[in-house]
């Protein structure tokens, strides 16, 4: 019997794990599940609500059972992760043992041109770019832990990014 499988997406915000990973879905005609979105659903509140009222540990929690929870769901699907997932032990031992896991690698300068004013995302009030090029400093090597593959994004458009990952996918079947 063969596991069913999860196409997990990883990397930092921006790096368009959500709309490449839609599409994706689309072209393999699987489910699209976005860790944030069933997060807020579940808890009837916004991530930044979330961050502000229950504070950010509080939300890895919710975010890490979230995943589980779809990681062992019978429904074949690509998951897009929030860009936080692997800055927890529980997190990186998820995903280090499951596959496949796709690094969507943005270098912080496009990433902050993606993001623009970082609304919506709580870790990067002020300055977007200063807070990415941290973040991409602490989590690079986390992220690359967790991957079996990387595909750049920052020369390609979302659906040269798309065509990359379904044709790494259709490879590695
Ligand atoms: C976060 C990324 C966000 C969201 C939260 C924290 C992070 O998801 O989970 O704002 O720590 O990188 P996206 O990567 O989908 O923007």
């Amino acid at each position: 019997m063969s596991a069913t499988r999860h196409i997990v997406l990883v990397g930092l915000m921006g790096a368009g794990k959500s709309s490449v990973g839609r599409l994706v879905a689309a072209a393999l005609e699987l489910e699209f599940v976005d860790t944030d979105d069933l997060v807020a659903k579940g808890e009837g509140r916004s991530v930044p609500e979330l961050f502000a009222e229950r504070g950010e540990a509080h939300f890895r929690g919710l975010e890490l059972d979230a995943l589980r929870g779809e990681l062992g769901s019978e429904i074949p699907s690509v998951v897009a992760t929030g860009g936080g997932v692997v800055t927890t032990a529980e997190g990186r031992a998820l995903l280090s043992g499951h596959h496949p896991v796709i690094l969507l690698d943005v270098s912080p300068e496009v990433a902050a041109r993606r993001v623009g004013d970082g609304r919506n995302r709580p870790l990067l009030a002020g300055n977007p770019l200063e807070k990415l090029t941290e973040l991409a400093a602490e989590r690079r090597a986390s992220y690359l832990e967790v991957a079996d593959h990387v595909v750049e994004v920052d020369d390609r458009s979302p659906g040269q990014v798309v065509g990359a990952l379904v044709e790494l996918l259709g490879a590695a079947a």
